[in-house]
């Protein structure tokens, strides 16, 4: 741990792309981790802001600007809040984002489902994220009797391999245990899904492989949670089913999320950060929105994007510190009584803090 903090790169540049709704409270408290680590370490992290989604279409009338994409394929991390506005519904901003996962090719999405209350659930999902159903050809016709919509499902064999590689990879390191998801009784995508994975198992001897069809495997997520290590999907069955396993761990606002491509030349992912939470135009600006996923989504930064495997975890000790003290916001509340956004965030911060000050004069002690 010593020799990795002192011989690692520790300049990096962060863009942050608060966006709409609660993106903007709980991108906040997630910066001030970003703030101690500027402060008290010597790891520096640039970061800029910039406009996505209804706030980018307020001012600059586009969901997101070139500029903007050119910026997120030259940073090493992209922290994003939410994208999503009432009142740009017929703009659509989310599209801004799917741009965004597209062009920084970022094709698995990795979101972490852990208990972090009685340790019950520790499942990583892996949901493919720039292919199928989302990027396909669509089209609303208009025919003399009616109106006939096509949204296409398409998956090239490349697509599918790549994003079973980084499952079998992390299931290789975790508990060995994979569970590819699919509709192989319906639909041809997940036959030949199916078949990748077998053949990709065959490198991966350790990892067992099992295969399950979604509407079964929505059912045994729900009823038995411990039968799952990591599991994998395509891009619109993972996101359907990881709104889902939030209920595991009592609320949306406590999964966070990574989404990595290729490693860069340097040796790291470029990634996008962001919770799985959507921007909750129902309750933005109240200042109570659970701040955690998006905290757990930086914790993820600094394992993927920065290789530093420590901050990332003294950033999750944090959180459950902050947990065990019961400092907790409404969705995760059970009486009448709950703290803000601001409250949550801060307690974070300076457990995290503590934390890491111990951490640096460890290292210190030891003279390194
Ligand atoms: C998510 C979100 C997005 C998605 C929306 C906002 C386009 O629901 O990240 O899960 O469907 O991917
Ligand atoms: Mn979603």
């Amino acid at each position: 741990m010593s020799l990795e903090y002192t011989k690692k790169k520790r300049e990096f540049n962060l863009l942050v792309l608060p966006g709409d709704g609660v993106g903007q409270e709980v991108v906040n408290e997630a910066i001030k981790i970003i703030d101690v680590i500027n402060e008290i370490t010597d790891i520096k992290i640039k970061y800029e802001f910039d406009y996505i989604g209804g706030a980018c279409l307020d001012k600059f009338n586009e969901s997101i600007r070139t500029e903007t994409i050119k910026k997120a394929l030259k940073v090493n991390a992209v922290l994003l809040g939410a994208v999503g506005s009432p009142k740009w519904d017929k703009q659509q901003p989310e599209k801004a984002l799917l741009t965004l996962r597209k062009k920084m090719n970022v094709f698995a999405n990795i979101r972490p489902i852990k208990d972090y209350f009685n340790n019950n659930v520790d499942i990583l999902f892996v949901r493919e994220l720039t292919g199928g159903i989302y990027f396909g050809p669509k089209k609303l016709i208009q025919t003399k009797k009616e109106y006939i919509a096509k949204d296409v499902l398409v998956y090239k064999e490349h697509e599918i391999k790549r994003v079973l590689k980084v499952a079998f990879e992390l299931a290789n390191n975790r508990n060995k245990n994979l569970v590819s998801v699919d509709k192989a009784n319906v639909l041809i995508s997940s036959k030949l899904w199916r078949e990748l994975a077998n053949k990709i198992s065959q490198e991966y001897p350790q990892v067992k492989l099992r295969h399950m069809l979604v509407d079964s495997f929505a059912y045994n997520l729900i009823k038995n949670p411990k039968d799952f290590d990591v599991v994998v999907s395509e891009n619109l069955f993972g996101d359907i089913l990881t709104d889902e396993a939030a209920v595991l761990v009592k609320s949306l606002g406590m999964l966070p999320s990574a989404s990595i491509g290729y490693k860069s030349n340097n040796g790291l992912y470029r990634g996008l950060y962001e919770p799985v939470h959507g921007s909750a135009p129902d309750i933005a600006n109240q200042n109570i929105a659970n701040p955690i996923a998006t905290i757990l989504s930086v914790s993820l930064m600094f394992k993927y994007s920065f290789n530093l495997p420590y901050i990332s975890i003294l950033i999750e000790k944090a959180v459950m510190e902050n947990l065990k003290q019961g400092v907790l916001t409404k969705d995760l509340s059970n009486n009448n009584y709950y703290h803000t956004t601001s409250e949550v965030g801060e307690n974070i911060k300076n457990i995290f803090k503590s934390l890491l000050k111990q951490e640096l004069q460890v290292l210190k002690s030891q003279k390194l």
